[in-house]
């Protein structure tokens, strides 16, 4: 779902946002054939970020018939904005893993991502991959304010799961950052692009087919419509980040955030390559406790890139802590300078959305319902080693193969022991629809600068407006047509976001991201009495 950005000379149909990442740049976006006609395909494969494409490679591998679509280019979803931290220390931390899967649950989802990142390894090396994988140290640190009993505690409960974790009095590479942290052996990084975009070329030479610019609607147990056409498939993968096939059940599910990112240049080698994390802040008005996640790219002969990520928001509501989009990266910059006073210009900044499951593991496997529909979602901040262990258990459950986590990540379960966090996040979900009766952005339109968005407009006849640098203006409906919240206007991304289950839109009302499948209804603005 991207939209051709490029009209206005921002970033072209390749990425999810109008902010373009470090690995986007840095790697001409993959471009394939778009579809022309109907097909058949024993396994029609939906999206083209890591979960599909690992599921497309690892079936096409194991000789199986696969048909990739993906609606923009290759990595132009969420893969092409994250930070490619490749880890099994999971951003929701064991103590609370062991809490809702217990001690055996938590040892497999310790156990699964350990895999995950072993099984990117072996086709980095299977499949010559020049993509930057390197192994390399992680540590976990307190945020300011948080009890070093925290760490005590998370630190048994790794020791449980079998990873070789280990207590250091002091941050490798952080002298600004007080106290100890927990070491995590044998973590791992890459510059996912050029992974991506490696994986799509073998998954040709194996003899799969992938389509670009291609959209999958209508997605039912006989295949889906593509660009219109009739794709008739045995299997349905569907990893489109946020499912496209379900209009409710999945989205009660799972929350979406949006997470920031700034890349900033520092003299080549002096800092060692490792991955650092903070607790996160547990008082944080969200759910998730947002933390701080740092690592090196290595960038030009004299730069690598610090790459630092955080303060991240529930989608649409950064204004409830004062802070709006467009700032959200200040706060990350003044964080980075105190940790790593090396950091010097801001090479790039860019965000994302990552969608947060209720039970903080991922949902991987048949969509509820069906017997030959998959998804693979929820992958929360940890979306890298989820997507690629979602390639591995929905390409042996397709293969009838036996998998040791297909019941750890089943989308059936049911999270009844986060009870509290799902009423929680359900009731802030509910309170979206009060948005119809609270002020709007502005009050009259020659309020609204060039360049600029806003929503506009009382009760129903809520409007979602942008108007163009010439003055000209965009009018839409604001009701989001997934399940009919109010869209709000991102000045960052420049989007209008829906803050119920994630749902974006360009400024032209187009569609970026489900589960929406259709775009804001545009309202021929010069024609009202407004
Ligand atoms: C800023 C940021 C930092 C992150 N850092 C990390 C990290 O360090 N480590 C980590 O493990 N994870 C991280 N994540 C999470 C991780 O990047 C994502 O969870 C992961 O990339 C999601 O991959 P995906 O394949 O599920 O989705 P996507 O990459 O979004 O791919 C889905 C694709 O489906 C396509 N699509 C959607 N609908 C259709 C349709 N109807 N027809 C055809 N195609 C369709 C989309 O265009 C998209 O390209 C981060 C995320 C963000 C945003
Ligand atoms: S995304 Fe569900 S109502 Fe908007």
């Amino acid at each position: 779902m991207k939209k051709d950005f490029s009209s206005d000379g921002s970033s072209g149909d390749f990425s999810s946002g109008e902010n373009i990442s470090y690995w986007l740049d840095s790697v001409r976006p993959m471009e394939t054939s778009t579809l022309e006609q109907d097909m058949e395909t024993d396994v029609l494969v939906i999206g083209g970020g890591i979960a599909g494409l690992t599921t497309a490679y690892l079936l096409a591998k194991a000789g199986r018939i696969v048909m990739l679509v993906e609606d923009g280019l290759i990595a132009s979803g969420e893969s092409g904005r994250t930070t490619a931290h490749l880890t099994c220390a999971l951003d929701d931390h064991y103590q609370q893993l062991e809490k809702t899967f217990g001690a055996e649950g938590s040892r497999l989802a310790a156990q699964s991502h350990m895999a995950a990142i072993d099984r990117i390894e072996e086709i980095v090396r299977l499949e010559h991959i020049a993509c930057n994988f390197e192994r390399l140290n992680g540590y976990l640190f307190l945020y300011p304010g948080e009890k070093k009993q925290y760490l005590v505690d998370e630190l048994e409960a790794i020791k449980r799961t079998g990873i070789l974790a280990q207590w250091l009095d002091e941050v490798p590479g952080m002298p600004a950052a007080t106290g100890a942290c927990i070491a995590y052996p044998r973590q791992a990084q890459f510059h996912i692009t050029r992974y991506l975009h490696e994986l799509a070329h073998v998954i040709l030479n194996l003899g799969g087919r992938i389509f670009t610019k291609t959209r999958a609607t209508d997605i039912d147990k006989n295949g889906a419509k593509c660009n219109g056409y009739a794709v008739h498939a045995k299997h349905i993968v569907v990893a489109t980040n946020t499912p496209v096939n379900d209009l409710v059940t999945m989205h009660t599910k799972q929350f979406p955030y949006r997470t920031y990112v700034v890349a900033a240049k520092v003299p080549k080698g002096s800092l060692p390559h490792a991955l650092w994390w903070d607790t996160g802040d547990m008082d944080s008005r969200w759910i998730t406790a947002p933390y701080h996640y740092v690592r090196l790219q290595s960038f030009t002969e004299e730069h690598d890139l610090l790459i630092a990520g955080g303060e991240d928001h529930k989608t649409g509501r950064a204004d409830e802590e004062g802070i709006p989009e467009e700032r959200r990266y200040q706060a990350l910059i003044n964080w980075l300078k105190v940790y790593f006073p090396k950091a010097g210009e801001i090479a790039y900044n860019w965000s994302g959305q990552v969608m947060e499951p209720i039970d903080h593991l991922a949902f991987i496997g048949l969509n509820p319902g069906n017997d030959n529909i998959y998804i693979i979602t929820g992958d929360s901040g940890n979306g890298m080693t989820h997507g690629t262990l979602g390639g591995m258990i929905v390409s042996d459950l397709i293969q009838g193969i036996e998998n040791p986590w297909t019941e750890l990540y089943s989308p059936k379960r049911k999270p009844l022991k986060d009870l509290g966090t799902y009423l929680s996040e359900v009731m802030n979900m509910a309170a979206q629809y009060a948005d119809f009766f609270t002020e709007a952005d502005i009050k009259n339109l020659e309020e609204l600068a060039p360049g600029n968005g806003a929503i506009f407009g009382k009760g129903m006849k809520r409007m979602a407006v942008y108007k163009e640098e010439n003055g000209r203006l965009n009018a839409f409906s604001a009701v989001c047509p997934h399940l009919g919240c109010v869209v709000q206007w991102n000045a960052d991304e420049r989007s209008f976001d829906c803050p119920c289950h994630g749902s974006r839109f360009t400024k032209e009302g187009q569609l970026i991201n489900g589960p929406a499948i259709s775009p804001l209804k545009k309202i021929d603005i010069n024609a009202r009495q407004l």
